[in-house]
């Protein structure tokens, strides 16, 4: 694997966002952020380079991820807006694959209701995914069509899992399994703490771990 040094990533004005570029930041990654409002975003200096533009955005994607070793994305379907999870999913898998550089990792977020072959869900997961499932069915169903984006491209990617989220910063310690979710909330600072370490580790690439707080 390319030694990883610059991230490009999405969704990083989201509560847990600003949680993934502070521990990137952190460690001393050079991040660049496709941003809708970059006036609004507060993080600026010299490891920080922001695209202005959406991710629905193919063009905006494609700047956003020329020259980049890793991809990584907390965005979030927001209520009233276009659907955006699998249109987002397909537009950084290409701009991926487009690369020379082919190791090009993609590491993203999503909640519990995303199902996958290998899930082996328990009541309180299960409940979790219903929810959503009959809540927001047009969600649900676009979760599942980014996924199965994933499962079809060459990218080496993780999809992170996680229950609730606390926007509190990390406690070191989580709990992850690949078949259920073994907790009912997590804190942001933990999942960016994971979502980091995942630009190196190998073991979960092309997975969708569930990760909780521990
Ligand atoms: N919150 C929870 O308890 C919870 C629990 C489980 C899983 N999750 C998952 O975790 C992820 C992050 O959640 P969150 O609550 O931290 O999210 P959030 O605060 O709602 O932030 C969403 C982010 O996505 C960006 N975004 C949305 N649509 C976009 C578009 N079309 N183009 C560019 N950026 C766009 C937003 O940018 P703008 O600032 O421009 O709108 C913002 O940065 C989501 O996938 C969510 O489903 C959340």
């Amino acid at each position: 694997m390319n030694t990883i040094q610059h991230i490009a990533v999405t969704g990083g004005s989201g509560r847990t966002g600003r949680f993934l570029v502070e521990a990137l930041l952190r460690e001393g990654y050079h991040l660049k952020l496709l941003l809708r409002h970059p006036e609004q975003f507060p993080v600026q200096g010299p490891s920080i380079t922001i695209i202005k533009g959406d991710v629905l955005d193919p063009q905006a994607v494609e700047s956003l991820v020329a020259g980049c070793d890793a991809v990584m994305s907390a965005t979030g379907q927001r209520k009233g807006e276009p659907l955006m999870p699998s249109q987002a999913a397909f537009h950084i898998l290409n701009a991926i694959e487009a690369q020379p550089n082919r190791q090009i990792r993609y590491i993203t977020l999503a909640g519990l209701s995303v199902d996958t072959p290998t899930d082996e869900k328990g009541s309180v997961t299960q409940q979790a995914t219903n929810w959503v499932r009959e809540k927001f069915p047009d969600v649900y169903a676009d979760l599942q069509k980014a996924y199965s984006l994933l499962q079809q491209s060459q990218v080496d990617w993780v999809l992170v899992r996680v229950p609730f989220i606390e926007f509190e910063a990390a406690t070191g310690s989580v709990k992850v399994d690949l078949a259920d979710c073994s907790g009912t909330k997590i804190a942001a600072g933990d999942i960016a703490e994971f979502m980091v370490a995942q630009l190196k580790e190998e073991k979960y690439l092309r997975k969708a771990p569930f990760v909780a707080g521990g």
